[in-house]
């Protein structure tokens, strides 16, 4: 009878590690096969690893460092382009978005046929946000204080409820906006003029040939025009994203233990020589890791920055191709919102998620510099840096007279 006793005891025993197991398996494969991975950070989450303590002492002194910071002589603010408000998902049919970028106030909304619009968030009427608790009637926004309807294709009044007559002029202003490769576009220039480019297509993403892996999104304290830099400044990659990507984001520590081990960059930058497509910048990367010496090819990167706010990334492995695109949008002068997609084929799925994993922490060591750095006017350059000397000639073509200065856009912040 006893020997019985402890045989079932060890068959429980047993099962319960296979169930514990296959649970685990089952959790592991959901979490990073079949859920797409959203690694989100707040402003004070990325870029300040070195601030110690926690909570609230925490937060103020990060408010703090920021405060202090020179920021020193920056460009024009608002660069002209094409600037991405939204992930397509965001903005179901039927559904409105306050977004706060440039400057400006927009409503982002899908009508019932399914195409979006972007006018001004506040209604002309007495100012009412329609983005907050507007209702969407067809192609148009009805905003919730007094019902007035605003169509989305030209911004004009199409109804109020309690008048017969729309007077002519009645109208919200309507932006310029695209949605391509699952992001809503908005065309920001501050000369009022329409838009010569537009954001390419990439196929496997809008025809569903590659499966969304999902995304990161980050709030930086840089400059708009700091982030794009990164890629014409090459020999920032070495320094900076050398060190081995399992030593996490936090370059103020000690990572000297891990130097057996390194990611190793090769780079250039070009802008377009082309004409018609001037508003272009193209980039390659390639990307060994040394092992005791020992190197191994593991990417190519192909980058096109396309304007000021957009960039899209191909990655190449043995195994196959990977789409990434990434965005950029100034929610404030020195407050950039970014966000990179991660699209690959179902056979590359789990690898899909660790170049998520990877980029979101070498993206994290750059935010430690951005969060920080000030920007220099006149920067003291040696002959081997001379794309980003190409990189800022280039990028000037976005700023035209009346761009705003960073005191002018602080000030209109202020009340
Ligand atoms: S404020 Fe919008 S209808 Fe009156
Ligand atoms: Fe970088």
């Amino acid at each position: 009878m006893e020997i019985w006793k402890e045989w079932t005891q060890v068959l429980i025993t047993l099962l319960t590690y296979k169930v514990a197991l296959i649970c685990l398996v089952l959790y592991l494969v959901v979490k990073y096969l079949v859920i797409p991975l959203d690694w989100t950070k707040e402003l004070d989450e990325s870029g300040y690893g070195y601030v110690g303590g926690s909570g609230f002492r925490r937060l103020s002194q990060i408010k703090r460092i920021r405060r202090a910071r020179k920021i020193g002589d920056v460009p024009p603010v608002y660069p002209n382009g094409w600037f991405a408000l939204a992930e397509s998902h965001q903005v179901p049919k039927g559904k409105t978005l306050h977004v706060s970028a440039m400057g400006e106030d927009f409503v982002v909304f899908r009508g019932l046929e399914g195409e979006c619009f972007v006018l001004d968030a506040h209604c002309p009427h007495l100012g009412a946000n329609m983005a907050v608790g507007g209702r969407i009637i067809d192609n148009c926004i009805e905003c919730p204080f007094h019902g007035w309807q605003f169509d989305g294709r030209d911004g004009k009044c199409r109804k109020i409820p309690y008048s017969d007559k729309i007077p002519k002029f009645a109208e919200v202003r309507r932006h310029r906006s695209l949605e391509v490769n699952d992001l809503i576009f908005v065309w920001y220039h501050a000369e009022g003029e329409e838009p010569t480019w537009f954001p390419d297509d990439i196929p496997e993403i809008t025809q569903r040939k590659y499966i969304y892996r999902g995304r990161n999104e980050f709030k930086i304290n840089a400059h708009v025009q700091e982030i794009p830099e990164n890629g014409s400044d090459l020999w920032h990659f070495n320094a900076l994203h050398g060190t081995t990507v399992i030593f996490g984001s936090n370059m103020a520590a000690d990572n000297s233990r891990w130097n057996f081990l390194r990611h190793i960059w090769d780079s250039c930058w070009e802008p377009s020589t082309d004409p018609d497509s001037k508003h272009l910048g193209v980039s390659r990367l390639h990307h060994h890791v040394e092992v005791f010496g020992m190197k191994f090819g593991i990417l190519d990167i192909d980058i096109k920055q396309i304007g000021p706010g957009y960039v899209e990334m191909k990655f190449t492995c043995p195994l196959g191709q990977m789409f990434v695109t990434q965005t950029v949008t100034p929610v404030e002068p020195m407050v950039q919102k970014v966000v990179h997609r991660v699209y690959a084929p179902l056979p590359l799925a789990l690898y899909g998620t660790f170049i998520i994993i990877g980029e979101s922490i070498m993206v994290e060591r750059d935010i430690m510099i951005w969060n920080n750095k000030t920007y220099l006017d006149k920067p003291l350059l040696v002959k081997e840096d001379k794309t980003l000397a190409k990189y800022r000639r280039w990028f000037s073509q976005f700023y035209t007279e009346h761009s705003p200065t960073y005191a002018q856009a602080k000030k209109s912040l202020e009340w």
